[in-house]
């Protein structure tokens, strides 16, 4: 019986992730942790405690009372948050890393999910179809620390044999918990300002392209990845994860198609330094070989449903 672990349970990720493995593994099994207060479909569903990974003796006391076999880390400090506290940011996302890793030594939690991102590339990769294997110079503390990160799970995979798993997300899009932070949540907040004003200021360029991806399929793709073979993996650094690629001035135009006086203005502000130096698309047949990476939405696709969703919600 797997008993799992969600550290960052109140994030963008994990209060999706949550409920979906609860579905699949039972509720009681799935313990969800953060260190702030939990959504309430999460604590009335199953178990919710404060937790702060940063505190490794906690944390592997707390692993081993409740007898935990799977850990999906998502506790981190986003990118453009990052670059304001950047010794702080490094220490905050390597440190979450190495605590989770360290328990696939001292307790049976062996098996841990772990985000890196299209922040792991930089100026000089590639930036169309970025491929699998490529030049990584990040310029971000944030891609930095993604990176070293993936390296770091490499290792504890090869040499002390935990079972690290990742995958290089996308700008992650969804309706129910906004990212904080991040230099991909301007399409997140744009569906929420055409709900509530029809109209949204950008941070980012007309024309900036980089890849997204919908909650559901990120989140789908998060769970196949973890269900499948291990022997299946080639990679045990992090998969490619495409997802699609669109521009601020597209997704307005998405919007526009449900909500005609919808306006749009640019002023981008140091985040567009940063989306300059990522992928604009990515090249992810390594996860669709693999382990059978699908997923399903395009933008109007999306569209549809994160007005839909926020208007109900608003
Ligand atoms: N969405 C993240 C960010 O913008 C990238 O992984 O920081």
């Amino acid at each position: 019986m797997e008993k799992i672990l969600v550290i960052g349970c109140s994030g963008q990720i994990g209060s999706e992730l949550t409920l979906a493995l609860r579905k699949l593994y039972g509720n009681d099994n799935v313990f969800a942790t953060d260190i702030k207060q939990a959504p309430a479909d999460i604590l009335e569903s199953g178990p919710f405690h404060i937790l702060d990974v940063l505190d490794y003796n906690n944390l592997l006391h707390f692993v081993v009372r409740y007898n935990i076999t799977q850990v999906y880390n998502l506790a981190a400090v986003l990118s453009g948050n990052a670059e304001k506290i950047p010794q702080q940011a490094w220490e905050i996302n390597m440190k979450a890393l190495m605590n989770t890793l360290e328990l696939g030594r001292d307790s049976d939690a062996k098996k841990l999910f772990w985000p890196s991102s299209i922040a792991v590339f930089g100026p000089t990769t590639p930036r169309h179809n970025t491929p699998q294997m490529t030049v990584m110079e990040p310029n971000t503390v944030y891609g930095i620390s993604k990176l070293a990160g993936e390296r770091w799970g490499e290792y504890y995979h090869k040499r002390y044999g935990v079972d690290f798993r990742s995958l290089r997300y996308p700008g992650l899009i969804s309706h129910k918990t906004e990212a904080g932070g991040g230099t991909t949540d301007y399409a997140v907040e744009i569906y929420f300002e055409a709900i509530k004003n029809k109209s949204y200021e950008c941070f980012l360029s007309e024309d900036t392209a980089l890849p997204m991806m919908f909650m559901d399929d990120a989140i789908h793709a998060t769970i196949k990845l973890m269900q499948t073979d291990g022997e299946k993996l080639s990679l045990r650094s992090s998969y490619n994860v495409g997802g699609m690629s669109f521009t601020p001035k597209e997704v307005a135009a998405s919007i526009k198609k449900h909500i005609p006086d919808f306006e749009i203005s640019y002023n981008p502000d140091f985040r567009q330094a940063i989306a300059d130096s990522w992928p604009a698309s990515i090249d992810d047949s390594v996860a669709r070989k693999d382990w059978g990476l699908n997923d399903t939405f395009n933008l109007d696709s999306m569209t549809e449903v994160m007005l839909r969703e926020i208007k109900k919600k608003l």
